[in-house]
């Protein structure tokens, strides 16, 4: 089979196409083959050496991927072959809180992901996805759609009426606009672009502020919000933004803590505001298996359909990786075999 791996070093001309053998199925495992894969930012910071700096073994990067079941494992039993299903970002954390020894199970960095022709995987780690989504769009629900979800509708638990603040235009944000206009939300849309805030409303949202030409963003959310600011806002921008999302929320508010786009720590954090609005900060990490199964009962029952900003076929991979680190984009970069 051909797969894509990262080795030698790190960054983008550290991947290369390579042959490989096809995987056979372990005991419970199915083997897979692959019909689409989505980009996130991670891939990135993977490729460059941002969560494994130390790492010299081989690597086949990106961590969503939806395929066919071609084959199945001594004692697997849950799928059949021909079974359309979506791998889950952290393969071993199927319901309830995880365990530290679940961050060891996370595709595409630990453990190898699916750019490759095929991959064998625990069935425990796999779900069927929705029938109306096409590949690619399938392919963009394990990372970016269960974080949504999970800081929506699992941890936000956004209810009707709420004001919610997306940042950016970006994979995990547009999901995040989307789960919480389902939920009867007010959404409050981020972004660098005029254009894309347009894009952004046509999907649904409320309102619109450009954060290049409004940096004071969150007086922006206040002014929308006649003073009282939001109840809920999706941190994706991280050391940059978090004091901004503090001093946009509501008293009693909810920040998810998800993203880490414009710094990994909050040097500076005010933490009065933060007292002054009673504020929750709920850290997200992805989701469990059973939360991407009730995000994806959410999805049929709605007909929602995920953002695809582009598809690349599989052998211009390294373009659509590039695409993905120049960071000019609307929702989800797709890969598809
Ligand atoms: N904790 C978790 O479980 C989890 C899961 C998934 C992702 N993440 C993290 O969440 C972040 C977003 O991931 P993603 O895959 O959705 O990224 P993405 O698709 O690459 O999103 C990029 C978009 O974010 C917006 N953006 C960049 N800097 C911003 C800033 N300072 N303020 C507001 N918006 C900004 C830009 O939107 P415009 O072009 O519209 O300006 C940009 O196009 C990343 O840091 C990622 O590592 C965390």
């Amino acid at each position: 089979m051909k797969a894509y791996v990262l080795q030698g070093g790190f960054g983008l001309d550290h991947v290369r196409e390579v042959d490989r053998p096809i995987p056979s199925p372990g005991p419970g495992q199915a083997l897979i083959r692959l019909r689409a894969v989505t980009l996130n930012a991670r891939d990135i910071g993977v490729i460059e050496g941002f969560y494994e700096p130390d790492r010299t073994a081989p690597l086949i990067p990106v961590s969503d991927g939806v395929g066919e079941v071609v084959a199945l494992g001594e004692g697997a039993s849950k799928f059949a072959v021909g079974d359309r299903v979506a791998a889950i970002f952290t393969q071993s954390w199927t319901a309830g809180e995880p365990t530290r020894a679940n961050w060891t199970s996370t595709l595409g960095s630990p453990l190898d992901g699916l750019l490759a022709e095929y991959a064998a995987l625990p069935e425990e780690g796999l779900v069927r996805v929705p029938e109306h989504l096409t590949d690619a769009e399938a392919a963009a629900l394990p990372c970016a759609g269960v974080t949504a979800w999970h800081a929506i509708a699992e941890e936000g638990r956004v209810g009707a009426g709420e004001t919610v603040v997306v940042q950016g235009t970006g994979g995990v944000s547009l999901f995040a606009l989307q789960f919480a206009k389902l939920q009867g939300a007010r959404v409050v849309v981020t972004s660098s672009s005029d254009e894309k805030l347009a894009r952004a409303k046509a999907l649904g949202a409320d309102y619109g502020i450009n954060y290049k030409t409004t940096p004071e963003w969150d007086q922006a959310v206040l002014d929308y919000t006649n003073g009282v600011g939001a109840d809920h806002i999706v941190d994706v921008g991280g050391g940059g933004t978090l004091n901004r999302s503090v001093s946009a929320l509501k008293v009693g508010g909810r920040i998810s803590l998800v993203g880490l786009l414009s710094g990994a720590s909050a040097e500076g954090f005010a933490i009065v505001p933060a007292i002054l609005r009673k504020a929750r900060l709920q850290a997200i990490n992805v989701g469990s298996r059973e939360m991407f199964e009730r995000m994806n009962r959410a999805i049929g029952q709605h007909g929602l359909r995920p953002v695809i900003d582009r598809a690349y076929p599989f052998e211009r991979s390294i373009d659509a990786l590039r695409h993905l680190a120049e960071g000019s984009y609307f929702g989800k970069i797709a890969i598809e075999f």
